[in-house]
């Protein structure tokens, strides 16, 4: 290979193409534009305040998406509002019409990443109705409202992408005292799979990731609220085939991945992403 040169660029510059052209039709070097992965994607996603959420908008922005980031945590989400290529909305992806209104103001979608989970904390003893109904509204049903109003959208063009967040705690393994919360991640990953199935000769494609243990706020939150924070951690971590959790960073590359056209074969899948946990 010759001589090269190497721009990263966040978009596309039709001025800086024509002078790269000229330069290397007067100096005889070659240049190469690398363009952001997710450049002119429009993608929209839930919980974004903070946790795998958060580090997501951070990462699909780094790679030239436009990023509508929603939660309900008004007062965290808002200091992404300084972010380049991030549009933060106060959103509660359980109320219908609040999601109506919103999807009403984005004409165009390439990505839905479906993110909001709560984690409730028992077996099923200790599982009341209403604790039970809440899980499965927050986990399940906010992701059948969201998914209604988009879905559209995405057929209408013809493309569309969907990723849930499911995780390990779910049909793929039995954690203790997880009892609704697994039952919720199980039926992310039937929702997931019937999305596919339906939705793949229309040019939509859905996929689920299964994340293991996490270091996101509400996990040290857990984790504080247990009689002896610091064993619990160190608990925690032994159970770890690393000996360690991930970072929501890591899991951020991942999306990054399924949130591209790199991963364009990819449907139907629940992608794990546990350290070793599951296997
Ligand atoms: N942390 C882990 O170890 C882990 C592992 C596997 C899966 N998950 C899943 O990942 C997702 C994100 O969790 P996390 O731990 O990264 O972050 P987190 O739990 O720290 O933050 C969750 C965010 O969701 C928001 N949220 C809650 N209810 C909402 C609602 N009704 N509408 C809009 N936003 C709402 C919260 O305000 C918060 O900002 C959840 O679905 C969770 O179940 C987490």
């Amino acid at each position: 290979m010759g001589k090269y040169l190497l721009f990263e660029l966040k978009f596309a510059d039709i001025y800086l193409r024509e002078v790269l052209s000229r330069f290397e039709a007067d100096h005889g070097i070659s240049y190469i534009l690398k363009m952001g992965r997710l450049d002119g994607k429009v993608i929209v996603l839930s919980a974004g305040a903070q946790g795998m959420g958060r580090a997501a908008a951070e990462a699909f922005a780094k790679e030239g998406a436009t990023v509508y980031a929603t939660d309900i945590n008004k007062e965290k989400l808002m200091e992404l509002s300084g972010v380049a290529g991030i549009t933060p909305e106060v959103l509660d992806v359980t109320k219908k019409d609040d999601i109506v209104a919103f999807a009403a103001k984005i004409p165009k979608i390439d990505v839905l990443f479906n993110c909001a989970g709560f984690v409730h904390n028992g077996t099923i003893l200790e599982t009341d109705e209403a604790a039970w109904d809440f899980s499965f509204n927050v986990n399940v049903k906010s992701m059948y409202l969201m998914t209604k109003e988009f879905l559209p959208k995405m057929i209408a063009q013809g493309k569309g992408n969907i990723i849930n967040m499911a995780s390990v705690a779910s049909s793929i393994k039995g954690a203790p005292n997880r009892c609704v919360y697994g039952a919720t991640k199980a039926a992310v990953i039937g929702f997931t799979k019937a999305l596919s199935a339906d939705h793949i000769s229309q040019g939509v494609r859905c996929n689920c990731i299964c994340p293991g243990t996490v270091t996101t706020p509400s996990l040290l939150g857990r984790i504080n609220a247990l009689p002896d924070p610091e064993q619990s951690m160190k608990d925690f971590i032994a159970r770890q085939p690393m000996k360690r959790m991930a970072g929501p960073e890591e899991v951020a590359h991942l999306l990054v991945y399924l949130a591209s056209d790199e991963s364009q074969f990819t449907t139907g899948s629940s992608v794990v992403i546990d350290g070793g946990w599951s296997n």
